[in-house]
């Protein structure tokens, strides 16, 4: 639905002009965060075009919340009963005098015909200028020192106290981070002779599994095998779809595709993906993938294709800026333009990875929130979306709060308990935790009741008392799952590269999804949606629960943190990693 604000204007006044002249700080930040800062003077063009997208509170947000939850709960009788867009805005959508009063205001500061309202969002598609107007703010160029890329913010801004109770959050204005890809450090080239092709004795082979060669890297045969879906046959043409989500300018390599199928997966030769782009996204086939590329979108490709095949495979490539800016300056929010698309459409794909995350404390709560309720809306359309556990263990830098306060630092958007979260793993016989593998307990978000007894089990049984002031134990805690992330053979510009990283592991986790719902759909039954509740229930025994391996923490503020991968759930590697065959027991009750 989008409508144009003036049409929307009633004649009927809810709030009397002065009321919205009543303004008030809405949200500040005493300094920029780490590791930005102004630059230069920080002054901006005010005639710069810009996006300001303004979220209405919805409302029932908790009985939302336990719908999407109980269409996810096996036995719930609701379960798969996923919702319309419709019905979904029927029961959220914000009340109307929120709109009167939103659509008041921006007429009063003569914006209205800038403005449209798409559902809960009204958007402003005006300039600096406009946005500094309407939030008695001026924004400002700051610059991170680690990455050299700058962004237009502000530290603090206010908006009329009448509409303090009907707005949640307004970007982009405080919220500086933007997702990075999960790829950890380790990229190196592959020196091909003395691990692929290094002869395995016959004893070496389980189940089609080269234990020499996976144990050293890892190709989509090594996956199949280790997981155990080498002979699963999925479709082409039932409706079932993997789509692998992209930001930041990575750009995914036809090229670079059609070569890794030709050498690792041969059976899926000749097929490619679809490309989607969002919010002036790209993705420019120059072989070189984007400014600052580190291959995340081809690993990304290269994996869920070959994984999921021969289900059909889309890459969103969303923008982080509106394409009419000047590149590099005005950033805007990648997951609201993410998400806000992929709820508009009619059909969305049912299985979804997402290689980028951030420091939770980095990402403003509100906005976290507002977030995270959009992934619940795509799990309530019946989409399960999988999304890297991070790459910093239980964070690489503790000392986030004032001096003297440390504490873990949890990642986003692993920390929604909408999404399931993918830790990572290497070695084969057995998978071990590596310890680059994110994982912990959220700040923002409290434990959901499907990770109740695993959690508290682990919290009795396990955690070590020392480090417990460490983290937040009421909070949501993940990884859900877990899936091999070391030395992924992936193809950049034409050269065969190891990439490692939780980036690797949730594709990987999704091809297995994908594949799980392709059986689902050929045998009558709705998608998965939300795999949380499934998987901590009638699925938590078909994972192999990896006992080995210890996550890294910050072992600079804190010697000896970090978590240890544990029988049972851990916050390293989860409920474990797939294995095919148990997992399609457990979903369809089929023997394969
Ligand atoms: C896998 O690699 C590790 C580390 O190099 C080694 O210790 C282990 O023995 C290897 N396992 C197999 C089965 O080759
Ligand atoms: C893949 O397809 C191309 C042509 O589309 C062909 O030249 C090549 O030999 C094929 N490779 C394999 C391994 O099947
Ligand atoms: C944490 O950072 C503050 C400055 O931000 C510093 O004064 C303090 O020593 C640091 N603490 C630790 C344990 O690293
Ligand atoms: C811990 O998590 C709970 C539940 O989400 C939250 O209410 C609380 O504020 C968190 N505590 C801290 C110190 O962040
Ligand atoms: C807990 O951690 C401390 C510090 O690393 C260590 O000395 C102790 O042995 C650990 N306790 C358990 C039960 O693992």
């Amino acid at each position: 639905m989008k409508f144009s604000l003036v049409a929307l204007i009633v004649g009927t006044a809810v709030a009397s002009k002065a009321s919205l002249e009543d303004y008030q700080v809405f949200e500040s930040l005493s300094v920029a965060p780490t590791p930005w800062v102004l630059q230069g003077d920080g002054k901006v063009d005010a005639d710069q075009s810009f996006k300001l997208r303004v979220h209405l509170k919805n409302r029932n947000i908790a009985k939302f919340q336990q719908q999407v939850l109980d269409v996810s709960t096996p036995d719930h009788p609701s379960y798969g009963r996923h919702l319309s867009q419709l019905e979904i805005n029927n029961f959220i959508a914000p009340p109307k005098e929120s709109y009167d009063l939103t659509l008041e205001w921006l007429e009063s500061m003569g914006l209205a015909g800038k403005s449209t309202v798409e559902n809960d969002w009204v958007i402003l598609d005006g300039t600096i200028g406009d946005a500094e107007k309407l939030l008695q703010t001026e924004y400002q160029l700051f610059e991170n020192t680690e990455t050299g890329k700058t962004t237009v913010r502000v530290l603090e801004y206010s908006i009329p106290a009448a509409l303090h109770a009907y707005v949640d959050i307004i970007a982009p204005t405080i919220k500086f981070s933007t997702p990075s890809p999960q790829i950890s450090t380790i990229v190196k080239d592959f020196e091909a002779p003395d691990i692929k092709f290094a002869a395995s004795s016959v004893a070496d082979v389980h189940d089609g599994l080269d234990v020499v060669a996976c144990n050293s890297s890892i190709t989509p045969d090594c996956i199949k095998a280790l997981y155990k879906f080498k002979h699963f046959r999925g479709s082409r043409r039932n409706g079932n779809e993997i789509a692998l989500a992209g930001f930041l300018e990575e750009y995914a390599q036809h090229d670079d595709l059609a070569q890794f199928l030709a050498t690792y997966e041969p059976t899926a030769n000749g097929s490619d993906f679809k490309e989607v782009l969002i919010n002036g996204g790209l993705n420019l086939q120059d072989s070189v993938s984007g400014p600052q590329s580190i291959g995340e979108a081809n690993l990304d490709i290269q994996y869920g294709l070959a994984l999921a095949y021969p289900t059909p495979s889309t890459y969103y490539s969303t923008g982080g800026r509106p394409p009419e800016t000047t590149p590099n300056e005005v950033d805007n929010e990648p997951y609201l333009e993410f998400l806000t698309y992929l709820l508009k459409l009619d059909k969305i794909p049912q299985t979804i990875s997402i290689s980028y995350g951030d420091g939770e404390w980095t990402v403003p709560e509100s906005y976290a929130h507002t977030v995270c309720d959009l992934f619940a809306q795509v799990a309530a359309r019946g989409v399960s979306v999988l999304v890297s556990s991070g790459d910093s263990g239980s964070g690489s830098n503790c000392n986030v709060t004032d001096p003297g306060t440390l504490l873990y630092t949890p990642a986003f958007p692993a920390s929604c308990p909408f999404v399931t979260a993918v830790g990572a793993t290497y070695h084969v016989v057995p998978e071990i935790a590596v310890s680059f593998s994110g994982g912990g307990f959220s700040n923002y978000f409290p434990r959901p009741s499907y990770q109740d007894a695993a959690v508290s089990s682990y919290l009795a049984n396990h955690a070590n008392a020392t480090f417990k002031q460490y983290y937040n134990q009421s909070g949501r805690a993940y990884p859900d799952v877990s899936a091999q992330g070391v030395y992924f053979h992936t193809i950049l510009s034409g050269s065969d590269k190891l990439l490692s990283g939780t980036s690797a592991s949730s594709p990987a986790f999704a091809g297995v999804v994908a594949l799980l719902n392709c059986d689902r759909i050929s045998n009558g039954l709705p998608p998965f949606g939300l795999l949380n509740p499934w998987l901590y229930s009638k699925a938590s025994s078909a994972l192999t629960d990896i006992v080995g391996g210890k996550g890294s923490g910050c072992a600079a503020q804190i010697p000896g943190s970090g978590f240890p991968a544990v029988v049972g759930w851990d916050p390293v590697t989860g409920l474990g990693t797939p294995d095919f065959k148990k997992l399609r027991l457990a979903s369809t009750g089929i023997e394969s």
